[in-house]
């Protein structure tokens, strides 16, 4: 019960590893409210508060942190969750691909922060989830890629910006078996082989779980991580702690 007495909005909460933070979360104590671009899902919890909100526009959030406060009267943790991926490579892009995703991606998580930070009086936790993808360049998803390493850089900005009232840290996954990683799986020639080579890549000798990601989420949350903001956590079961040269040769 590390976060009794504490408030969080987790973006993004009906599926994955936004639902797997959102239960965590609600398990160690707190109260929670989460957002979708749709109807509750039925099977949320009754005590999880839910809210139709569309991360990527400015009224909507806006309206989201009036219903935040009105529920809490204040936030305690904000985990800016919600994001979509467009499997294109920049020549591929649409106008209205760069809309989505960066809408969803970039801004989405710039104005929750904007908009949540005033509700955060007594001090808060901002966890931005942002992807091994924005470190190296996964193949074929350009602004994908450059989304993620966006949230890097706006973690430790709102980190330095707004310390020490305000913890900011990222929360970057490798390969988490969800609808999205199912997705991309999908995409290739062979799926099967390709999810057998990337299970080959991982020194933890499995993917990760929606799970995985809600434990470190609840730690950097709790008092426990006071000392802990402004940095970007890998979480990949070891899949980028492999050099790349050289595979196999020795
Ligand atoms: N799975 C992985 O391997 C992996 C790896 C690295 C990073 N990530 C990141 O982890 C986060 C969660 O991914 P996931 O795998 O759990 O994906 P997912 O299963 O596709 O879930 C994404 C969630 O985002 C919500 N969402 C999308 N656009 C939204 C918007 N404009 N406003 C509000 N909510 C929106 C969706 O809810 P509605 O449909 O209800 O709106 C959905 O619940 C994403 O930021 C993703 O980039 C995932």
């Amino acid at each position: 019960m590390r976060l009794k007495g504490k408030t969080a909005l987790v973006t993004g909460g009906r599926q994955g590893i936004g639902r797997a933070i959102v239960e965590r979360l609600a398990d160690e104590g707190a109260r929670v409210m989460t957002c979708g671009r749709a109807y509750r899902p039925s099977d949320l919890p009754k005590e999880i508060g839910w809210q139709v909100a569309d991360v990527s526009d400015g009224a909507s959030v806006r309206k989201l942190a009036g219903q935040v406060r009105a529920t809490f009267g204040g936030l305690s943790i904000l985990v800016n969750n919600a994001g979509v991926q467009i499997e294109k490579t920049l020549a591929e892009t649409t106008d209205a691909d760069w809309d989505r995703l960066m809408g969803t991606n970039a801004k989405g998580v710039f104005l929750c922060c904007r908009e949540m930070i005033p509700l955060m009086e007594r001090g808060g936790s901002i966890i931005n989830i942002g992807s091994v993808s924005g470190n190296t360049a996964d193949p074929g998803l350009a602004l994908y890629n450059a989304s993620k390493a966006f949230v890097h850089g706006l973690t430790r900005s709102i980190a330095v910006d707004h310390g020490p009232a305000i913890r900011c840290n990222a929360i970057l996954p490798g390969w988490i078996m969800t609808g999205m990683a199912d997705a991309a799986f999908a995409l290739a020639s062979d799926p099967d082989r390709a999810k057998a080579d990337a299970l080959s890549r991982h020194p933890a000798g499995r993917f990760g779980q929606g799970s995985d990601i809600a434990a470190l989420a609840a730690w950097l949350a709790c008092d426990e991580a006071g000392f802990a903001t402004g940095q970007c956590y890998t979480l990949d079961g070891g899949l980028t702690a492999a050099s790349p040269l050289n595979p196999g040769l020795f």
